[in-house]
């Protein structure tokens, strides 16, 4: 496995990192979960991408178990502000009930990282309530670093707020926007530490139809991509991990698993070999024609 400062937080984190929103907790009960989550840590991945919200509690949950004995080990990134039945709230209550909860389930006293989950312009802006909210976190050590999980043209304002030291944000085959839009070298000008969600497309190109609906657009954009269908030199799956970790402004990218044979696929890549300049070539080409004809 090898490792990257996740920019001014200094922390030296695994390329490969895990995600836990959807597989861990959809697809497998909590001894399953846990250990999954343990496998991917003997094998060297360190940051865990979790959130309160994911499955009401359980991921966090999951996430805690298999990190017990080893907590010094394994940075955690979680996110607040998603509330039951859907909506969010980022009012100084809710998130700091939101951080209590999340360190009571994950058995911790702190977390590495805390981000504010899909986090609107307003909600970034220097000096806002979940700004200051945030701020206050840190200052009392429940949280080390802190940030806020954007999308879109919504990472801008994101960036601009000094006080954010850690940004989630989409980048894969089929969402180039922070490659292509300068967002990705303004970054690194700000030693912002950069974590990649939905890595795989959220394996888009697998599937005969949209699923989930959120995700739509990106199955839209993959239907452009006829070249993912021929896996005799490599499979779609790696050549859309490979092509994310070979973008060297990016710090770590937590693909999602429900199963340990993918897991240690993913983990495998992180070996230093490019994608080969014909993919690479390929996936910038398609992007252009798919965003040309579905946006
Ligand atoms: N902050 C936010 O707002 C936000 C939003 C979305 C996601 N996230 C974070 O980002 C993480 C990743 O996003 P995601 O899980 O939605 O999408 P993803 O990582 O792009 O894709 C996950 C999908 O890829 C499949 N997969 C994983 N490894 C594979 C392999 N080696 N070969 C074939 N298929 C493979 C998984 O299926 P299997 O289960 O079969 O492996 C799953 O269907 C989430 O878990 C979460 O932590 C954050």
């Amino acid at each position: 496995m090898l490792y990257r400062t996740l920019g001014k937080t200094g922390l030296e984190v695994s390329e490969v990192g895990l995600g836990t929103s959807k597989g861990l907790v959809e697809r497998l009960s909590r001894e399953e979960g846990e250990r999954l989550v343990a496998r991917a840590l003997d094998l060297g991945v360190n940051f865990i991408d979790t959130a309160r919200h994911y499955g009401r509690g359980e991921a966090e949950a999951r996430v805690g178990a298999a990190m017990r004995g080893r907590r010094d080990s394994v940075f955690i990134c979680t996110k607040g502000g998603t509330i039951a039945g859907g909506g969010r709230s980022f009012a100084r209550e809710s998130l700091l009930r939101s951080m209590d909860v999340s360190l009571q389930t994950l058995g911790t006293d702190y977390v590495d990282v805390y981000l504010l989950h899909m986090a609107g312009p307003s909600a970034v802006k220097p000096g806002s309530e979940p700004t200051e909210t945030l701020l206050e976190l840190k200052e009392s050590g429940k949280a080390r670093f802190i940030g806020a999980s954007v999308d879109g043209s919504g990472v801008w304002p994101a960036l601009a707020n000094d006080a954010l030291d850690v940004l989630e944000i989409t980048f894969n085959l089929a969402d180039l926007y922070v490659a292509e839009e300068g967002f990705l070298d303004a970054a690194v000008e700000k030693e912002v530490g950069l974590v990649v969600k939905e890595p795989l497309a959220v394996a888009n190109f697998y599937r005969s139809a949209p699923y989930p609906a959120w995700v739509a657009h990106l199955w839209e954009r993959l239907q452009y991509y006829d070249f993912l269908r021929d896996e005799s030199e490599m499979s779609a799956a790696e050549i859309a991990l490979r092509f994310v970790l070979g973008e060297p402004r990016i710090h770590t990218a937590v693909p999602g698993t429900s199963r340990v044979e993918h897991l240690e696929a993913n983990v495998a890549l992180s070996d230093g070999t490019p994608l080969p300049e014909t993919f690479a070539r390929q996936i910038r080409d398609c992007y252009r024609k798919a965003v040309a004809a579905v946006g």
